[in-house]
Formats: structure tokens, sequence, C-alpha cells
């Protein structure tokens, strides 16, 4: 139960999310109870982005990820299946994994030394025999495993709840954008790795602040990030005025708020007035020939396996709380009611030479995480935003999310999604609306196929 304040009137979750007048009180934003729920309702039952094949290659690799606050290990076992155990020993609770990555052929626990198999079984206890006189049962005492888990081209989800729906319903329409989103340049199906080390850090506000806005609040552009434009550091050097999009080639198209209402998946994404993919326009004028050289030949292969065919839509926020993108993947942890721990993960090319991996590596640095100037941008208001909503008065505020309220449409080539002007507030809105409904939901069977809640 979220604690009530009776001076401030009706205070119900559905009360504090009123999307039919586009009011959202910053209650949800700041309170501590509301957190706690979110861990249980939406944490213990969304599917959630673990990592990537690529991280975990070889029998005994293991990646440690996370699933809302809780640490979990990512690892390929010895027969080369894949595993996400809670990094909790069954015994007191020590972290048996402490290290980023690695590999191992078992997990030792620092504390009391039990062991467990890279397939989460117990398989070693010391003083078994002496202190434990052999009674105890090991096969109750394995790692934890998540209920369920699907490698999609290559990427990696899991789920506490076994009553979640197949992770490829659960992205509904947007299943085939984020497939995408995992195949190389030149259209190869899961044919990316992810740089590493992973980039990790932590920024003072809720979760939502940049899950929730990120890819759904176009308005801020123009004013945010206005200095990062003056700036120019976009792979084009200073062409096309220093734009900082990687590899914009020109087709046409139009650009809408996209988002699946029911499922609360979304972003900004074109529809196409050609078919196929669009030619290949120099961009690397920074960095050697090569490099503009591969993604020509790239884009050439797959404008052959795309021809004929529309390329609507693309990556989005998949809800809750991340986004995926054709290059880059932005994830945002709930840690405590006003602290997200943000991860950067960057696609590229599995096959492509050194110096195409290099260029990317260093433009992804330029641009985007912690140090990337785009994102410092993005940082700076969310976290004054976020301690300006937490005061007695600045929280009976609500925040208007209005923008295109009731303008949203539908359209046959896009079957399933929502779209909306491209400058509005359409996807926070639908993100909210599944927020709401895993919030008041009982179980999976009142949040799938239809979003019941809304
Ligand atoms: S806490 Fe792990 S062996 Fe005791
Ligand atoms: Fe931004």
């Amino acid at each position: 139960m979220v604690h009530i304040l009776p001076s401030l009137g009706d205070r119900s979750l559905r009360s504090l999310v009123d999307l039919e007048q586009g009011l959202i009180s910053r209650e949800i934003y700041v309170n501590e109870d509301i957190y706690k729920q979110e861990l249980e309702q939406v944490y213990g039952r969304a599917w959630l982005f673990i990592g990537h094949e690529s991280l975990v290659p070889n029998p005994g690799d293991f990646f440690k990820s996370r699933m809302g606050e809780e640490s979990v290990i990512l690892v390929r076992d010895h027969k080369g299946v894949l595993h996400v155990f809670l990094n909790t020993c069954r015994h007191r609770g020590m972290k048996v994994c402490r290290y980023d990555d690695g590999n191992t052929r078992l997990f030792t626990c620092p504390f009391h030394g039990w062991s467990y198999d890279t397939d989460g079984k117990l398989v070693g206890v010391p003083h078994f025999k002496t202190a434990f006189h052999e009674e105890l049962d090991k096969s109750e005492f394995g790692l934890y495993e998540v209920g369920r888990i699907c490698n999609f081209y290559g990427s990696i989800w899991a789920t506490w709840d076994r009553d979640a729906p197949p992770f490829e319903d659960y992205l509904g329409a947007y299943a085939d954008g984020v497939r995408r989103c995992f195949e190389s340049m030149d259209g190869v199906d899961n044919g990316v790795e992810l740089f590493r080390p992973v980039q990790r850090w932590r920024l003072p506000c809720n979760w939502k602040f940049p899950a929730f806005s990120f890819d759904g609040d176009r308005m801020h552009g123009v004013t945010t990030h206005r200095s990062i434009n003056v700036a120019a550091i976009g792979p084009q050097g200073d062409r096309n005025e220093g734009d900082r999009h990687p590899m914009r080639a020109r087709f046409p198209s139009t650009n809408y708020e996209m988002s699946i209402r029911e499922l609360g998946h979304g972003g900004h994404n074109a529809i196409y007035d050609l078919p196929g993919v669009a030619p290949y326009v120099d961009t690397w004028q920074t960095e050697p020939p090569e490099v503009d050289e591969y993604y020509r030949q790239a884009r050439e292969k797959k404008a052959k396996k795309y021809e004929g065919q529309f390329l609507h839509g693309g990556g989005a926020l998949i809800f809750p709380n991340v986004n995926i993108q054709e290059q880059r993947i932005l994830h945002w942890h709930p840690h405590g009611v006003g602290a997200t721990e943000s991860w950067r993960f960057y696609q590229v090319d599995r096959n492509a030479p050194k110096v195409v991996k290099d260029a990317q590596r260093r433009y992804m640095m330029r641009y985007c995480g912690p140090a990337g100037l785009t994102e410092s941008d993005d940082m700076e208001n969310w976290n004054y935003a976020s301690e300006a909503s937490t005061g007695a008065m600045a929280r009976r505020l609500p925040y208007p999310f209005k923008a295109g309220l009731g303008h949203d449409y539908t359209d046959d080539r896009v079957p399933g999604m929502t779209l909306n002007f491209d400058i509005a507030e359409e996807n926070q809105r639908s993100r909210l609306a599944r927020w709401l409904a895993f919030m008041e939901a009982g179980s999976w069977n009142d949040l799938y196929p239809l979003n019941k809640g809304k």
C-alpha cells in the first residue's frame, strides 16, 4: 500500500496518473513507497534487457548484469547454455561474483566457500561431512535462476516471472525494429558485437526521468543540445553544420512519435516513402577513407537484402527501462528512488576491420555516455529537475504531459502503432499508461494481451 497523506486528498495510484487530462503527479517520481512497489510490480515481472551473447562467447564466460536493483550473472555454462542467476549465495547472501566479467569453472563464495557450477548447481560445501553430517540437500540450494530467458538475435533478455508472455509477443510490433538493431550494417542478422567495457555511472534522479523521457521528448533538443550542435562534433567534421548524428543518409521519410500504447514501447521512428534502404552518403570525413568505404559496401549489400521492402519503424524504448537503437543501447537501472545507474552498450559490426571499430568507438565516446557531449546536457536537466521536484510544495504540482493529447492517430503502413507529431508527449503517455497497468496488475493475466489497466 502506498502511504496516504489525508491532507492531500485522494492518493490512489490512478489519481496520480491522470492520462485523460495528461496530468501526472510528481509523487510517482519521488515517493519511496511507490518506488518499492515498482521493484516488485514492474521489475519483478517485465522482460528486462541483460546483455548480448558476444559478451559471453565461450563456455565459462560470465558478465555481471542487473535486473532492477539486483545484481545478476549472465553465464555460458560448460555445455554452452546461457543462464541468468541472481548474484547471491544461497547460504548467507554474499555476492558469489564480484567481477564485471571473466571466465570461470566455478563461482566460489568468498564468505564460507560454497561453490556453484556454471549451470548454477551447488557442487561444493566445506565441512559437508563434519558440520552438515551430509544432511544438506545440495540440489535445493543452487543459484536462483530467472523464470525465463530469451536470446533474441544475439540480445539476451530475462524475466523473473514464468507467466510472462514469450518475449517476441512482449515486443509486439517492435519485434522487427529491435531485430534490425542487432544486424550488421550489411543486413546480416545477429551480426554485431558490443564494445567492452560497458559504461556505467550514477545520476541523482529517478529512473523514469531518463527512461520515460528519452526518445519521447524531442522538444528538448533545440534548447538542451544547442551547445553540442554549435561545437560540431559529428563524424562529418563541420559538414552539415557539424550535425552530431552518425551516418545519416538522405531518404524521403517522415518522423513520428510512434508507440504501442498497450505495451508501452515507443520511439521516434520513420515511415518511408520508398522501399529499401537509402544510398550511402560519405560521413566519416575525420577518419581514414577505409571507414566510409566499409560502410558504403555494407550499405550496398543491405540494399540488396531489403530491395522492395519498406523498413518503417526501428528501435525504441522497450518498457520499462532500455532504449534499443541501431548503434547504442541506453539502459537505466533503478538505484533507490532518487538515483539511477545508467549503462551504455554500443554495437559494432563483428566482422568490421579495426579501423572501422576504432572510428565507431571514438565517435560514440565523444557523442554518448557519461563524458559524451550530448548526454552531459541531458543529465544536467534530469538532475536539477529531480532535486526541484522533491520538496513538500514542489511535489504538489503535477507535470503536464499534454503535447499532442487527443491528436494521436494510426496508419495502415505501421499496424499496431499509435502515431503523433514528431514533437509530442505521446510516447511518454504510453509509457506511463503501461507503468500504471503494471503497478495495478495482480498478475500477467491482467497485463497481456490487453492493457486492461488502462
Ligand atoms: S554466504 Fe556464501 S558460503 Fe556462506
Ligand atoms: Fe537529449
